[in-house]
C-alpha cells in the first residue's frame, strides 16, 4: 500500500510483505521504489517519474527478508533470480556500493618485483540489476593479494603431477567465474604473464564491458606476455558436453560471487565441472561477510568440502567498498579470502 501523498515518505511495512507472498511484479515495484540512484536519471522529463520517498528504519532487514527468502510461490526461476538480484543490489547501493554514473577506474596492483601494474578498468552506470558492471572491494583486496599467492609454491604453481601425460609443456590455465569488469583476472594476467592463460567469464550481459576492459588495457597485457580470452560462462547452464580432462583449469578465481540462494549450489557444481583433478589445482575466492550472506557463505563451504575440496590456506581482511569514492562515504567491509585444493590429496 503506498500512501496517498506523494510527499508524505511511506514506511517499509507499508511495502509487499513475504510473509503475504506478494508476486514478483509488487516485489520488483518495491525494490525499485528503495533504489539509491535518481530515479530521473537519464529521463528528458524527471518529473514524470518522480518517486516516493521511503523511511529509512526497517529497509535492509526488509531486503534481507527477501534475500533469504525462497520466493517458492513465484511461477518461475527466472523471475525468483530477477527479485533476489534486485534486492542484493539494493542492499549493496545501501552499503555503500551506490549506483553512479559511467566511469573509469585505475587500480594499481602491486608486483612481486616492487613494480605497480597500472588497470584501467570502465564501469558502465548501473543501469539495471547487473552487479557485474562495477567492480567491488572483495575483487580489490584479491587483486592486490595476488602476487603473494602467486609466490608460495605451491600454492598455485602446476607441476607434472597436473595432466603430466597430455601436456608436459603446457602453461597454467586459469577461469575466473563472475568476472563482472575484470580486475582479478586482469590483474592475474598481468602478473603471471606468459607463464599461464586466463579465461574471464560473465553472464551475457556483463560480458561485453568485460571484453572491453581486456582490450582497453592491451598494452599492459601485451608487454607483460599475458594470455586473455573473455566469454560467456553461466553457472546455472551446466556445460554440455562435460569438459575433458584437458579442458579443465589448475586455477578458478572468483570474487565477491554469492549474492542469491542459488549461487553456492551454481558455483560449486560450475567448480566440479571445470576444476582440474590435478594435485595442484586451486580454487580461490574471496567474498565479503556480510550478514545477509553468510548463510551463502556456510553453503558455499559446505559444498566444496563435499565436493571433496579442503581450505589450504585462508584469511580475514577489511577493506572498503567505493574505496575510491572522496565523499567520506566509505564503509568498512570484512572479507574473507580463502584458496581450496584436494583434500584426498593434500
Ligand atoms: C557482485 S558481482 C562481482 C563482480 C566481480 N567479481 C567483482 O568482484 O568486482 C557478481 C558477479 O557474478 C556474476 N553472476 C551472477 N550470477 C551468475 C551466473 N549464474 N553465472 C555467471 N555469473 C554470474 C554477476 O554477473 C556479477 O558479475
Amino acid at each position: 500500500m503506498i500512501s496517498a501523498d506523494p510527499d508524505e515518505p511511506i514506511h517499509v511495512l507499508d511495502l509487499p510483505q513475504i510473509h503475504t507472498k506478494p508476486s514478483g511484479t509488487e516485489l520488483i515495484q518495491a525494490l525499485s521504489l528503495l533504489t539509491t540512484k535518481p530515479r530521473s536519471f537519464g529521463l528528458k522529463a524527471p518529473e514524470a517519474v518522480r518517486a516516493q520517498a521511503v523511511h529509512p528504519a526497517g529497509i535492509a532487514r526488509y531486503l534481507t527478508s527477501i534475500i533469504s527468502s525462497p520466493l517458492a510461490w513465484l511461477d518461475t526461476e527466472e523471475l525468483r533470480e530477477a527479485v533476489w538480484d534486485a534486492a542484493a543490489a539494493r542492499l549493496s547501493e545501501r552499503s555503500g556500493r551506490t549506483a553512479m554514473p559511467a566511469m573509469s577506474r585505475v587500480f594499481m596492483i602491486p608486483t612481486s618485483h616492487g613494480e605497480e601494474y597500472t588497470l584501467t578498468l570502465h564501469e558502465p552506470s548501473l543501469t539495471s540489476d547487473n552487479l557485474g558492471m562495477k567492480t567491488w572491494v572483495s575483487s580489490y583486496l584479491l587483486s592486490i593479494r595476488l602476487h603473494s599467492l602467486l609466490e608460495s609454491p605451491p600454492q598455485l604453481v602446476p607441476t607434472a603431477t597436473t595432466t603430466p601425460q597430455l601436456h608436459p609443456e603446457r602453461t597454467l590455465r586459469a577461469l575466473e567465474l563472475g568476472a563482472g569488469t575484470g580486475l582479478v583476472g586482469l590483474s592475474f594476467a598481468a602478473l603471471r604473464g606468459p607463464s599461464a592463460s586466463i579465461h574471464l567469464t560473465d553472464l551475457p550481459a556483463i560480458v561485453p564491458n568485460l571484453a572491453h576492459n581486456a582490450a582497453l588495457n592491451v598494452e599492459l597485457l601485451n608487454r607483460t606476455g599475458a594470455t586473455v580470452t573473455t566469454g560467456v560462462l553461466d553457472w546455472s547452464v551446466p556445460p554440455t558436453p562435460l569438459p575433458t580432462p584437458a579442458e579443465q583449469y589448475d586455477l578458478i578465481l572468483a570474487a565477491d560471487p554469492l549474492y542469491s540462494p542459488n549461487h553456492p549450489k551454481w558455483l560449486v557444481d560450475t567448480v566440479t565441472h571445470w576444476l582440474s583433478r590435478g594435485l595442484n589445482a586451486r580454487v580461490v575466492v574471496e567474498m565479503p561477510l556480510r550478514d545477509a550472506y553468510l548463510p551463502q557463505v556456510q553453503d558455499f563451504r559446505q559444498r566444496m568440502g563435499q565436493l571433496g575440496l579442503a581450505v589450504v590456506d585462508e584469511g580475514e581482511e577489511v577493506g572498503y567498498d567505493d574505496w575510491e569514492s572522496a565523499d567520506g562515504g566509505a564503509l568498512e567491509v570484512r572479507c574473507w579470502w580463502s584458496v581450496w585444493g584436494w583434500s584426498e590429496k593434500l
